[in-house]
């Protein structure tokens, strides 16, 4: 993929669904009663690897362009997969599906990709032993493969060290099948959506937040029914457009129905405090998930910190908030930010790598990266080692950069915007 610098973007846009909604709403469709409807369904790769498993565990889904249905058997109508359950690339799969198999009255074995393969799966591990699972890494390094033998579980009161929606979400679902009620703590409060998804369902999931941290508790077996979802714009795919449309001189751009949950709307708020001129309009909500659209004018940019309790709201985005520190005056430090290095790929480490292609000062370090902002940034050849998130990153870099951006392995965005080249070119007139 070749870019070059842009003229103003201007118009009207609607991303593709939440990514982390989307494999909740099937997977907890699954687990329903009765027909799930999903609109506005994310179509990527990772989304895919989801319907594939639970099809494999003998769930019909109907996938059509206009929306999906999901036959829901309830809690205990998976059947024994015949083959291993492939995850591709997706770190959502294999983690909240973990913690559903550690209840099944069967045995399977979960892998996916080389990037998987790598990524730490000793953290749902943990907790799903101590409710009793019998779950491996086939590899003995603590990644996947990942083999689990389901059996009836323990209710815990766990006590996470990293914030991760994915490691609060393995447990509450493994939760469903205990014989108690299970709780999981953690350091800052990461996304919720599984607890609004789960209580939209018919589960019983209450939150609490204090000064040590945030609790999630869910009560075992309950009856989940079937119900309508409607996935609002996932805000991860709009952070790519918002930061295009702040940093090409001339852009307006209106962003439509993105979801504004506050555990994942952190990109908003460190945009405005870089100077980025962002107006919420028309707020409301979708199925329990509040909905906003975004006006976004090109700004100048200044230089911020980002860190603490704001890093779990916008983990995704860092290394695009990287790529617009480059383009504020002033110095960028994001800290406290070491999950960096186990998402996708190293995000420290490639985007020092890519940036600094770029001609940009950049400096990693053990929990994030600073930025010195504000010098000329020239085109160059971008390796995104495969990670859809540093593509798109770097694709929106290009389009304020002097010269031409070359991007390796550029489709790599299939995994969450399979149309994300398409729908920039559109704004481009
Ligand atoms: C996700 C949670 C986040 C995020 C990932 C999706 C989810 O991961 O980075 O892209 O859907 O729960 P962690 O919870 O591990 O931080």
């Amino acid at each position: 993929m070749k870019l070059h610098k842009s003229t103003p973007l201007r118009g009207e846009i609607s991303v593709p669904g939440d990514k982390s909604i989307s494999h909740r709403a099937v997977m907890f469709g699954s687990l329903a009663k009765g027909v799930t409807e999903v609109t506005n369904f994310l179509q990527g790769a990772d989304c895919l690897s989801t319907i594939s498993c639970f099809r494999q565990m003998g769930i019909e889904i109907e996938n059509t362009p206009e929306r999906i249905l999901i036959h829901g058997k309830g809690l205990h109508g998976l059947s024994c997969p015949e083959r291993i359950l492939d995850v591709g690339n997706s770190g959502t799969t294999t983690r909240l599906m973990s913690g559903i198999l550690a209840g099944q009255p069967f045995c399977c074995t979960v892998n996916g990709d080389e990037s998987i393969q790598k990524r730490p799966m000793k953290r749902i591990m943990t907790p799903l032993s101590l409710m009793g699972a019998d779950i491996g890494s086939l590899s003995g390094n603590g990644c996947a493969p990942l083999r689990i033998q389901g059996r009836p579980l323990k209710a815990i009161r766990y006590s996470s060290p990293v914030a991760s929606a994915q490691v609060k979400s393995c447990v509450l679902l493994a939760g469903l099948y205990a014989d108690g009620i299970t709780s999981v703590t953690e350091p800052v409060l990461s996304r919720n959506h599984s607890e609004l998804m789960l209580n939209y369902f018919g589960a019983q999931v209450t939150a609490q937040e204090t000064a040590d941290g945030a609790t999630a508790s869910i009560l075992p077996d309950p009856v989940l029914e079937g119900r309508s979802v409607k996935v609002p714009g996932d805000i991860s795919s709009a952070a790519y457009f918002i930061a295009a449309g702040l940093l090409v001189p001339g852009s307006q751009l209106l962003i439509r129905n993105v979801g504004i949950n506050p555990t994942r709307a952190g990109i908003l708020q460190v945009c405005q405090a870089m100077g980025g001129q962002i107006t919420c309009l028309n707020e409301t909500s979708e199925s329990g998930e509040p909905t906003a659209d975004l006006l976004v004018k090109h700004s100048s940019l200044r230089g911020t910190v980002v860190e603490g309790r704001l890093i779990p709201a916008l983990i995704d985005e860092l290394p695009m908030i990287a790529v617009m520190a480059a383009f504020a005056e002033g110095t960028t430090v994001i800290r406290d930010a070491a999950e960096l290095k186990v998402k996708e790929s190293d995000r420290i480490a490639v985007m020092v790598e890519n940036l600094s292609r770029m001609g940009v000062r950049i400096e990693g370090t053990d929990d994030g990266m600073i930025i010195q902002g504000g010098a000329p940034v020239h085109g160059a050849e971008i390796d995104p080692h495969l990670d859809h998130r540093i593509a798109m990153s770097f694709a929106i870099a290009a389009l304020a950069a002097d010269g031409e951006t070359r991007i390796k392995d550029a489709d790599c965005v299939r995994i969450s915007y399979p149309d994300f080249y398409r729908d920039l070119q559109s704004l481009q007139n």
